[in-house]
């Protein structure tokens, strides 16, 4: 993976073990209020009457602790921890990786305070008014810094393809969350977007999407390229392949955010291009699958005995599955039948609870021994355990959703002979009333494993045999 070095690196761990436990707290905090708002959506007396309880308030205080507080931690964690053993040197300026860690947690914090109090932008995956942006802006250029700085400093000849993909994240993530958040202030909590009408929406979209494309989708395949070799003990299938599909899938998912405005006041042409690259991104996000699960040729038996690889190479499935999805639900008369209804929501979580949450989950796993200097996990059955836990959650989520999204479609466009609706809304909803419990119990499924995951990183990092700063891992 890299050339050896002269002297052994010293690497810097501390901040690498901040963000992988607040990986886990965070998950089990944005997952809680997941499952809340699934109560709510299936017993809506759980409002309470009370505003700051309310589902439209929790709705994005829940997506921005699972992408940004959950998810943002394993990425930093990880892209910290691989960008040092790739590049066989320590972290540049480890003092603003600090900064880093505790800027990053503020913004989260600052989220749930202001999120509940309905202070809200209200741009999806971008509610956060403006100093909260103006904040983010700083820790991610932060970010970046320590990153690319340690990139700079390597000892190693080439670089590693996961950096490739945590770089693009990087870069990615800071372009579209400037241009996003451009606004005019009024008061210090309210704000309007310097982009009007459909303008608005085609930013928003081109804003959402890619925060889908490189957030959700290429730094999470960083962690894959580090950690499915790594546990695997092998290679990386194809690195042909993974530099192809690597410069396919950052050119191609610029374009696909249209899918987002099929049939709105967006011009014709613009949503066509939108599907059309959608179409096409199928070819690149398939390259990434096959390389990370080709990775196991040849040891396949570790499936039976690793829970960790089990963890990795069933995102890997997940995700093969979701961008198989996502493509045919951008085909404008596919979309005509699941825009609006659960369906996206069925495919929204088999990404982020198949794809997203496992690889973190089953990176972390294999992180945290070598960060304590431990052979294992305190307790790999447990691991197991977890595994199952998550991987039925995550099926009774989707197939549930899918079900009721593909019904309220067909129920919502069904009409009589004389032209009349054959169902009314309501007659709709009340359809969908049984599976919006099977998905909360999906949900509190998927948690209770987050808590057997959170009790067992507690007990390795405490164990006895802890030995300080020095990873368990081979160079
Ligand atoms: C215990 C696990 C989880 C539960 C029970 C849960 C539940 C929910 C619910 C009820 C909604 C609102 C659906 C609606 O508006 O009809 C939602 C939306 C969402 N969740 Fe989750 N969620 C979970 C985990 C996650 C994770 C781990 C992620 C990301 C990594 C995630 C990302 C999202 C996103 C992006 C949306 C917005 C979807 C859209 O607007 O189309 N969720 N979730
Ligand atoms: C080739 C890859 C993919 C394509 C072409 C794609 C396409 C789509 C389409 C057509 C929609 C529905 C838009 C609508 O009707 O409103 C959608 C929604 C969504 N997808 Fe994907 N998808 C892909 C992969 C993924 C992955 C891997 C994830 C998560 C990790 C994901 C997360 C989302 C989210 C969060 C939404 C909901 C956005 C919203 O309305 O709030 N997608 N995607």
């Amino acid at each position: 993976m890299s050339n050896t070095p002269a002297a052994t690196p010293q690497y810097d761990y501390g901040v690498v073990k901040q963000f992988s436990v607040m990986t886990v707290v965070w998950g089990i905090v944005g997952m809680a209020v997941g499952v809340f708002i699934a109560a709510q959506l299936a017993f809506p007396a759980l409002n309470f009457d009370l505003p700051w309880l309310t589902y439209s308030r929790l709705r994005p205080l829940h997506t921005n602790a699972v992408i940004f507080a959950f998810g943002g931690c394993a990425l930093m964690a990880t892209s910290f921890y691989v960008v040092q053993r790739t590049c066989q040197t320590g972290l540049f300026a480890p003092g603003l990786a600090k900064f880093v860690f505790w800027g990053w947690q503020l913004v989260i914090v600052l989220a749930a305070v202001t999120l509940p109090l309905g202070i809200s932008s209200a741009k999806e995956y971008a509610e956060l008014e403006w100093p909260i942006d103006i904040l983010i802006a700083v820790v991610w250029v932060a970010y970046a810094v320590v990153f690319f700085g340690t990139i700079t400093k390597r000892t190693t000849s080439h670089i590693y393809v996961a950096n490739w993909f945590y770089g693009a994240f990087i870069i990615t993530v800071a372009l579209l969350h400037i241009v996003n958040s451009m606004a005019i202030p009024v008061t210090l909590t309210k704000s309007y977007s310097v982009y009007a009408g459909a303008m608005d929406a085609m930013i928003q979209w081109w804003y959402g999407h890619n925060a889908v494309g490189f957030f959700l989708t290429a730094g999470f395949l960083g962690m894959m390229y580090y950690f499915v070799p790594k546990q695997a003990g092998r290679p990386v299938y194809s690195y042909r392949l993974s530099i192809v599909h690597f410069w396919a899938l950052i050119s191609i998912y610029m374009w696909a955010g249209p899918h987002h405005l099929h049939y709105t006041a967006l011009p014709d042409w613009a949503q066509s291009i939108g599907m059309v690259f959608s179409l096409v991104l199928l070819a690149p996000s398939w390259g990434g699958m096959i390389n990370g699960i080709m990775t196991l040729s040849g040891a396949w038996e570790k499936l039976r005995d690793d829970p960790v690889i089990r963890f990795l190479i069933v995102a890997l499935s997940f995700y093969g599955m979701s961008t198989f999805e996502g493509p045919m639900m951008s085909i404008k008369t596919v979309n005509a039948l699941s825009h609006y209804t659960d369906w996206t929501i069925g495919h929204v979580h088999s990404g982020a609870l198949g794809w997203v949450a496992m690889i973190s989950i089953g990176s972390i796993y294999a992180l945290i021994p070598w960060l304590y200097g431990k052979k294992e996990m305190h307790n790999v059955g447990l691991v197991n355990t977890h595994f199952w836990l998550a991987t039925i959650g995550t099926v009774l989520y989707i197939a549930s959703m899918w079900v009721a999204g593909i019904s309220q479609g067909l129920m919502w466009r069904a009409v009589n002979d004389d032209g009349t609706l054959t169902y009314t809304f309501v007659e709709a909803l009340k359809a969908t009333y049984p599976y919006y419990v099977v998905r909360m119990i999906g949900g509190l499924v998927f948690l209770s494993g987050m808590f057997l995951m959170a009790y067992n990183v507690f007990k390795t990092m405490n164990s006895p045999a802890a030995s300080g700063n020095t990873a368990a891992q081979p160079a």
